[in-house]
């Protein structure tokens, strides 16, 4: 984890990052605006994604590069974040998953106290680097599989986030219930997951557990616009929901309703999968 008191001045940071990040290629800058928002990020990410899927064919996890897309749930849930700063303002927050870093910068903006965790160390540098640029500010990082979660998360969540983000985490079958088990033990009591998904079966599954074991839901859908034209061609829409951990249900060990089968569905708009 980056100590925050230890970070070097912004410029030698900058090019630490860069450096770091030099195998995967050229880089290229792509503009997205916040819907229902006046901000606009300016997000670094890679220029070539087929070399990304050639250096994810040794995966172990047999993950794809999803970080390196932007993501129409990431900008939904930025812009979510946006329209009521408040929220986070001084909170301490968790974002599962965090891609390029679209959530993570508008968390910043708005005050958030943000760890940032997912499966991709170039995923974590890309989006240090965009919050920094774009936010004068580093998160916290942490690289995490979410099937194996690390005592250091579970160290770090001690008794629960108020506020956990998580942008199109649900899109594989076998996300769902290594996610429904991790939910109590990230959120506190009375605390929220805030999850963005654009319609996937595995995402829809993971909300009807979670009502069932309890959780409240509240539900806004987001129609975009999205910055690829491909997506508002298709008509995303992504539905925003608040889940929130009320107290006494669904702790660590209660008893679960099993999920069942499952349907299996990447977001991949690379070699045939859809968005
Ligand atoms: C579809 S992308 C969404 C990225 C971002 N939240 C957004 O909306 O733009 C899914 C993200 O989850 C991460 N991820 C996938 N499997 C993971 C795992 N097992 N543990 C942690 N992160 C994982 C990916 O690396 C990727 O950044």
């Amino acid at each position: 984890m980056v100590n925050p008191e230890e970070r070097a001045p912004i410029d030698t940071r900058r090019a630490e990052l860069l450096s770091r990040l030099a195998p995967i290629g050229p880089l290229r800058v792509d503009a997205v605006a916040a819907p229902g928002t006046a901000e606009m990020f300016r997000i670094t990410r890679p220029a070539d994604f087929d070399r990304l899927l050639d250096a994810a064919a040794g995966d172990p996890e047999q993950n794809l590069p999803y970080w390196a897309e932007l993501w129409p749930s990431g900008i939904a849930l930025a812009s979510a974040i946006l329209r009521q700063p408040e929220q986070v303002r001084g909170q301490r927050v968790l974002e599962l998953g965090c891609g390029l870093g679209v959530t993570a910068i508008a968390a910043l903006r708005a005050g958030a106290d943000l760890l940032i965790t997912d499966y991709s160390a170039e995923a974590l540098a890309l989006s240090a680097l965009n919050a920094l640029n774009e936010a004068g500010v580093e998160p916290e990082v942490l690289r995490l599989n979410w099937r194996e979660p690390s005592q250091e998360l579970l160290h770090s969540a001690g008794s629960g986030f108020p506020i956990v983000l998580a942008a199109d985490v649900l899109y594989e079958a076998r996300d769902v219930e290594p996610l429904l088990d991790l939910a109590p033990r990230l959120v506190a009591q009375a605390g929220e997951l805030w999850l963005a998904e654009p319609g996937r079966p595995p995402a829809a599954r993971f909300i009807d557990v979670m009502r069932e074991r309890g959780w409240q839901i509240t539900s806004e859908r987001y129609p975009g616009p999205w910055p690829d034209p491909e997506d508002n061609r298709k008509g995303v829409v992504v539905g925003m929901h608040r889940l929130t951990r009320v107290m006494g249900d669904g702790a660590v060990g209660a008893t679960q309703a099993s999920p069942g089968p499952l349907c299996r569905e990447g977001p991949c708009r690379h070699r045939g999968g859809q968005a």
